[in-house]
């Protein structure tokens, strides 16, 4: 795949080496050309620097680590992400005291509302960067979910077997809307990970357990509640 990286900070520099370790031709974008070079050469694995609108040329698949800036406010040809996967790993500022406000939108729903002929899918947001220095190996053996929502079903297959291949367990997540969900377990996670200064790196998987032979509880009675 062709994989062009907007905004060459610690999100894209890591998913980007990954990514090109796994075979992928990579394309670092940045605001200033000079630093997507030299991320490349950092990178290695015939990696490729630029501006972020040379990043979008080059690739099918990208991933915007522009926090809060829309294509139309970055790109001088936005409509060139036309037919384009767009990942979008973005969470929100932290605000003081853990405080979140209730998401009514996603940022990937609107990043989507900016280029409504891309094809945006919500992925990566819910691990600490430190955790892409395990991948692919040995973070294959902990089973690390990787939320993955959109409403174009072959851009999310796309994006689950990107993430297959650095050793996550991608979970189709349904259409774009859980965006909002899945920012809010980001928020819940980063709590957990710098609000509760547990150490180390809490990250989410999803366990799908069997039901219990004997329902010695009573089992789950019907209920009004919806
Ligand atoms: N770090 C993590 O652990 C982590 C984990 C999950 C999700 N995320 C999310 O991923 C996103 C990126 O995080 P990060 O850690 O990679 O941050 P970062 O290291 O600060 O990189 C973000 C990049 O965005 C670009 N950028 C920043 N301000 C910009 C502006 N005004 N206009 C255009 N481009 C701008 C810059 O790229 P250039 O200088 O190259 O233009 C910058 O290097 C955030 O939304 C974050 O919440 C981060």
């Amino acid at each position: 795949m062709k994989i062009g990286i907007i905004g060459s900070g610690n999100m894209g520099r890591s998913l980007g080496i990954l990514w090109a370790e796994q075979g992928h031709q990579v394309f670092f974008g940045s605001r200033d050309a000079a630093k997507g070079q030299a991320v490349a050469e950092v990178a290695g694995h015939a990696t490729k620097g630029g501006t972020n609108d040379e990043a979008v040329a080059f690739a099918d698949v990208i991933l915007w680590t522009a926090r809060g800036i829309l294509p139309s406010n970055l790109l001088s040809k936005p409509e060139a992400l036309n037919g384009k996967i767009i990942i979008d790993c973005n969470n929100g500022d932290i605000p003081e005291g853990f405080e979140y406000p209730a998401i009514i939108e996603s940022l990937a729903e609107k990043l989507a509302k900016d280029v409504p002929s891309a094809r945006v899918v919500k992925a990566f947001n819910t691990m600490a960067q430190e955790v892409f220095e395990l991948a692919p190996e040995p973070l294959r053996n902990y089973n690390v979910s990787v939320f993955v929502a959109g409403d174009d079903e072959l851009a999310k297959k796309t994006v689950m077997q990107l993430a297959e291949e650095i050793g996550f367990v991608p979970v189709d997540s349904g259409n774009l809307r859980n965006a909002r969900l899945i920012e809010g377990l980001a928020d819940f996670i980063r709590f957990i990970i710098i609000g509760q200064h547990k150490g180390g790196y809490a990250t989410i998987s999803v366990n799908v357990l069997p039901a219990a032979e004997t329902q010695r509880l009573g089992g789950r009675q019907a209920s009004s509640l919806k």
